[in-house]
């Protein structure tokens, strides 16, 4: 198996072989991920982290990887501080920047953008979200925790998923479906307003390739289905306008009480963070946050070790990664 110079673009990019990969790389490099055990595999690489969509975890996450492997980052922030303001377009931009970097992460508003910016680009380009398009390293760190979290990647054949919120626009969801599209008979419960329901395409596909999926906005019907409960936030950027978004906002709230007379025992609870704190949405209330099942934090801690997979396959180097390791000589900030 090589991922050397792939493209992660989609989760068509992603067989089954792939996710199996990563997610085996993933785990062996946990420990470095929390600064336990150094790596310099990727001294003198550079990555070019552009963001023209806010961003807080994934832009810190991806650059925190490659850092970790050794590697140094350079980020640009935002179309108005880029010289997309001044009409370039992608494909000049991806020539020049894969000019200066070995790899680039790439997120823009536009649907198929980050496609359009690699044919042009002479290194891999990994997608951080296209618009409501896909976000295909979201999903392999969302299955890599549900691999941990339930034990075994076996546990993702037969999986019951219940996806809340809005699943019209959420790439995180998108990506995340069709990536367990690759396993066997999973039986998808999605919880949402019908004009937010997940979109037809993604559902036929998902049918087609012997899946069930139930439609449903009860959301006591949603939580009873899910080994894994995965929450996501409304999209208010990608609506007419915020008013509309706001008809939406805390519909499927899940609180603490909420959880507990109506999930299945031991239900696994998920979201791709950010959670919209603000009155009214919470959708997983804070009053969650001590509950074991909250797997949420461990999530944004797998998505280091799963980016730094990434970043390892698509260089070529995931076998080298023993040559230069070393324990770390300060005190790791947290346990394994
Ligand atoms: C998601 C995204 O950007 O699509 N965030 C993330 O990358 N963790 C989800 C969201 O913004 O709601």
């Amino acid at each position: 198996m090589t991922l050397r110079g792939a493209h992660i673009l989609s989760t068509d990019d992603l067989s089954r072989e792939r996710i199996e990969y990563l997610i085996q790389l993933a785990e062996q490099l946990v420990p470095y991920s929390q600064g336990i055990r150094i790596t310099r595999v990727l001294e003198g690489a550079i990555l070019a982290n552009l963001f023209f969509e806010p961003s807080t975890r994934s832009r810190i996450s991806f650059g925190a990887a490659f850092n970790r492997l050794g590697g140094a980052v350079r980020d640009t922030v935002g179309i108005g501080m880029s010289s997309i303001a001044k009409g370039e377009s992608l494909r000049d931009t991806a020539r020049v920047i894969s000019g200066y970097a070995d790899v680039i992460v790439m997120r823009h508003p536009e649907v198929g953008s980050v496609k359009a910016f690699a044919e042009t680009s002479r290194v891999p380009v990994l997608n951080s979200g296209d618009g409501a398009g896909e976000h295909p390293t979201q999903a392999l760190l969302d299955v890599f925790t549900m691999v941990r979290e339930l034990g075994s990647v076996t546990a993702l054949d037969g999986l019951r998923l219940t996806v809340i919120g809005d699943l019209k626009y959420g790439r995180a969801v998108h990506s995340l479906v069709r990536l367990l599209a690759r396993f066997d008979r999973v039986h998808l419960m999605c919880v949402a307003d019908p004009e937010l329901q997940l979109p037809p395409a993604i559902c036929s596909a998902l049918r087609q390739a012997g899946h069930k999926v139930d439609q449903t906005s009860d959301v006591r019907a949603g939580l009873a289905h899910g080994d894994v409960v995965y929450a996501t936030r409304v999209q208010e950027e990608r609506f007419a306008s915020p008013a509309e978004a706001k008809r939406h906002r805390g519909r499927f709230s899940i609180d603490r009480s909420l959880y507990e007379a109506s999930a299945k025992p031991g239900a696994v609870l998920m979201h791709p963070l950010p959670r919209d704190a603000r009155e009214g949405a919470q959708e997983l209330s804070t009053d969650l946050d001590g509950l074991e099942q909250l797997a949420i934090f461990r999530q944004t801690d797998n998505g280091i070790s799963m980016r730094m997979a990434l970043f390892a396959a698509v260089l070529g180097v995931e076998d080298r990664v023993e040559e230069t390791a070393r324990e770390s000589t300060w005190v790791a900030r947290r346990e394994l």
